[in-house]
């Protein structure tokens, strides 16, 4: 049995560890003895884990093939150095050491075993505290994690290496961007298409479709055209539809894709009549989520919450109330439309972000969950809420849903 170790993005665990799940599920690899401690998950597969498989994990996870075990920290150098010997190969021209304990980091056992290390392996040092290794990079060095859970100090072997964090800087690379519309970040776009897919990206037709009806500046498509998916997109805002056309030609052209990617200006809750004999093989989407609200200060000091069109009227109950009946109305137009276009038993997914919202110690969430039988969906997991520090009056959960 060959032991796995991936480091999940800490934003929400349970959707990491369920996308791990599905994806390895869909490539049919089969995992035993799961292990989930912080953002550390361990599991045994029969047969290493395809790089393919991995690569459409994207800045999920890093992961890691258990080479041996530990009790003490003091056990780990000669560990390490014999293990090097029958690892290390000629091509490798770097090492690097990185240590973890439960969810942190540990700069202090990394330099100790580091300089140990350093001593008798010569060969240059590579610090994983810098942003990504790229594959090419991560062939030619022999990266070893220490990860130290409960009483064992797991030794390592890493495999892939994308951190989270930049991985959300992808953004930087889109000429639009439209960070008050609330853009998805990219990591939990890639997540969000892994869990709309019912087989490897592969195995789709050039003419079967990701749809995105709420695109925005495009974050899930250009996630669902990285891995090799055809995409539609539906956009009705004039401005963010021009932004939303330039990102999507930037990233075919510059990574010279030949995906299909077709975008329409217009009105999801009218989608059948936009869309016409397409085959959606998946939804992903976060529809428009209501306004983005800011935090005052008033003369005594005390905060309260705006919205940032009216910037001079203090948030209410009823405005709040107001939005979620909105926000049910076009949701439900949407769903409703929507089945016209997915076949009936098709088991199409969709993966949805939808709000909930904190106000002054009352959740409300929308009146249209739990209802998912109206709409003929199913829910099939979820909700998974995302952490985020923005804005704390509404709180980002993703749905997956299944068309009966
Ligand atoms: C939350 S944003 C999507 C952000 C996108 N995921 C991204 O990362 O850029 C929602 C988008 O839906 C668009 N929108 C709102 N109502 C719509 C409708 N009825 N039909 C199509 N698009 C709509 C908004 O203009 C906005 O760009």
């Amino acid at each position: 049995m060959i032991k796995t170790w991936f480091h999940l993005s800490p934003t929400s665990i349970p959707l990491a560890q369920t996308e791990v799940e599905e994806v390895l599920l869909q490539h049919k690899i089969k995992i035993t003895n799961p292990i989930l401690h912080f953002s550390n998950f361990i599991i045994e597969t029969d047969q290493p884990i395809p790089a393919v498989t991995i690569n459409r994990l994207g800045g999920t996870v890093w992961t890691a093939e258990q080479i041996d075990t530990a009790h003490t920290a003091d056990a780990i150098p000669r560990l390490i150095q014999t293990h090097f010997k029958k690892l290390a190969d000629p091509s490798i021209k770097k090492f690097g050491i990185f240590a973890y304990a439960n969810d942190h980091y540990q700069p202090d056992l990394s330099q100790q075993l580091t300089q140990q290390l350093k001593q008798t392996i010569k060969l240059s040092y590579i610090n994983l505290k810098r942003p990504r290794l790229n594959s090419r990079q991560l062939k030619h060095t022999l990266v070893f994690i220490i990860v130290h859970l409960k009483n064992t100090f797991y030794l390592l072997k890493l495999t892939w290496y994308y951190p989270w964090e930049a991985y959300m800087r992808k953004d930087k690379h889109k000429p639009f961007v439209q960070p008050a519309e609330g853009m998805v970040p990219h990591k939990i776009a890639r997540i969000m298409v892994n869990l709309s897919l019912n087989q490897p990206p592969n195995l789709y037709l050039t003419d079967q479709y990701l749809l995105d009806p709420f695109a925005g500046s495009g974050t899930i498509l250009i996630e669902a055209l990285d891995l090799g998916l055809s995409v539609i997109g539906i956009e009705k805002h004039p401005t963010s539809f021009a932004g939303l056309k330039q990102n999507i030609d930037h990233f075919i052209s510059h990574h010279n894709l030949t995906n299909k990617a077709i975008l329409y200006p217009g009105d999801s809750t009218k989608l059948n009549k936009i869309i016409e004999e397409k085959t959606i093989i998946a939804v992903a989407t976060e529809p428009y989520l209501g306004p983005s609200f800011r935090t005052k200060t008033n003369r005594a000091g005390k905060q309260y919450y705006v919205t940032a069109s009216q910037p001079n009227t203090p948030l209410t109950h009823q405005a709040i109330e107001r939005m979620i009946f909105n926000l049910t109305k076009l949701y439900s137009k949407w769903l409703k439309n929507q089945l016209k276009i997915l076949k009936p038993k098709s088991k199409t997914r969709l993966v949805v972000i939808l709000p909930t919202f904190h106000f002054h110690n009352r959740f409300y969430s929308l009146n249209l969950i739990d209802k998912w039988g109206v709409f003929d969906y199913t829910l099939y997991k979820g909700p998974f809420t995302i952490k985020s520090q923005r804005d704390l009056v509404i709180r980002r959960q993703i749905y997956i849903l299944i068309r009966k």
